[in-house]
């Protein structure tokens, strides 16, 4: 056995995949279940590069059985999925869908069935339509718990490892600022003032699981990503690096651990910051067991005092591999970010959440999907995660992003990011190679147990 493919973790560690809802279920008109921003949002002309929309997508609200029983032949561990809010609650709150529920039910016990643990996320992206106003709510937030707790008495005696948000960054920055995605505002007040409530919802939220479940793990998502001077040698090369951490994953970080915002952003936002009751921090701060990072590219950046705070440019390195999406493979990244979150946070447990890349993968003449750059990408960061643990990082799970191509927000279903290739005429499933690479590494991993 070749130890560079396949880094030895300790017993007990899980590896899988991970999946949204929004961008597998399709069936968005099925058994009930109400509209959300990202339906409104795929509407309007212009906003997803190649038209589509959620409606079919991967067809998994019909294929789970079968989705699940190629997760089994690939060997996974664990699985990543998310609940649809507008499933469970079509108008947001109030009356509960009670066919949504029994969805997730089935597939939580199919998991369980095939012996693959469930990860659940109660909100990656899709919100009730219905809720007026969205994130810039305060309501949304107490909408958002009360959620929360709905699905945890549903699922809670099967499901121990539960997240409130995915990545709240991307929902307010992405959603509120550069208009990305949905609702598609571009205000610097508005994606503070979402990132408020979302935190609001997450701290909610983990009190409401509590409630409800005294001994699950309890946590969020949240995307991370260390950032470099552009210029080691400049001084406002390693300022806005400063500055960049600080929008990027501090925003988020020193709010959930600590219970506050880092002061250098917040005096930088100046007039933006967002408006507050004077307990929500202590909210926002409930204790929780774990944190799940979507890890997939660094940021090197220069001083761009034209540009709004952080004030930066991304600058791209000579000789360094970018996938589709623009992104640099750089797996060190993952090992720093890991080490940093346990050195300065110390969650009691860390999970990769989501890991990934999407290539030109096309099906070849021989009927196989090869993406030798995704088994690399693949390798290299298993390596790097390998590395933190032999490090003490208490790294529970590894949870590839994504199963399948899927619908990719903005990009739709242009960007592949796939292990298992989805053709989307006719539903066809085909594990690429590096599916194949990551089957033979948790076969390696599992065996080494034994
Ligand atoms: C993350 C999202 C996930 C997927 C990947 C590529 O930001 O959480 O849904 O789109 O990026």
């Amino acid at each position: 056995m070749n130890d560079a493919t396949h880094p030895a973790f300790p017993a007990g560690t899980l590896f899988g995949a991970a999946t949204a809802a929004f961008q597998i279920e399709g069936g968005s008109d099925a058994d009930g279940r109400g509209n959300s921003n990202w339906d409104d949002f795929c509407r309007v002309p212009g906003h997803i590069a190649d038209a589509s929309d959620g409606r079919i997508a991967c067809d998994h609200y019909r294929r789970w059985r079968d989705d699940v029983a190629l997760m089994a032949q690939l060997g996974l561990q664990a699985y990543r999925f998310s609940v649809a809010w507008p499933r469970v609650l079509p108008a947001g709150r109030g009356a509960v869908n009670a066919a949504g529920l029994d969805f997730y039910e089935r597939l939580v016990d199919e998991l369980l069935a095939r012996g693959i643990a469930p990860y659940v996320t109660l909100y990656h992206w899709d919100l009730p339509s219905a809720l007026e106003g969205g994130w810039l709510a305060r309501d949304t937030a107490q909408a958002f718990a009360d959620y929360a707790g709905t699905v945890a008495r549903r699922l809670g005696d099967r499901v121990h490892r539960w997240a409130t948000l995915n990545e709240p960054r991307c929902a307010a920055f992405v959603g509120h600022l550069e208009g990305r995605h949905a609702p598609g505002l571009q205000s610097t007040s508005a994606a503070l003032q979402a990132a408020h409530h979302l935190l609001l919802a997450h701290g909610l939220g983990i009190a409401a699981l509590r409630a409800e479940l005294p001994t699950a793990k309890l946590g969020v998502v949240l995307d991370v990503k260390p950032f470099e001077p552009a210029n080691p040698a400049r001084d406002d090369d390693i300022a806005a690096a400063r500055r960049a951490d600080g929008v990027f994953n501090r925003w988020f970080l020193d709010p959930v651990f600590f219970g506050r915002y880092p002061a250098d952003a917040w005096m930088a936002f100046g007039a933006h910051v967002p408006r507050m009751a004077a307990d929500d921090l202590a909210t926002i701060a409930a204790p929780i067991e774990s944190l799940g990072i979507n890890y997939y590219t660094r940021g090197v950046v220069a001083h761009a005092p034209q540009r709004p705070h952080p004030s930066t440019q991304e600058q791209r390195v000579a000789g360094a591999h970018y996938s589709q999406m623009g992104w640099e493979d750089f797996p060190e990244g993952l090992e720093r970010m890991l080490l940093r979150l346990h050195r300065d946070y110390a969650p009691a447990e860390l999970y990769v959440a989501e890991n990934g890349c999407a290539e030109d993968d096309r099906v070849s003449a021989d009927g196989a999907v090869h993406d030798p750059q995704r088994v690399r990408y693949l390798q290299g960061h298993l390596q790097a995660c390998a590395r933190a643990v032999a490090a003490g990082v208490p790294l529970r799970a590894y949870l590839a992003w994504s199963l399948m191509d899927n619908f990719e927000w903005g990009h739709g279903y242009s960007k592949r990011f796939g292990l298992v290739h989805v053709d989307y005429a006719t539903q066809r499933r085909r594990p690429k190679d590096s599916a194949l690479a990551y089957r033979d590494f948790i076969a390696a991993h599992v065996a080494r147990q034994r």
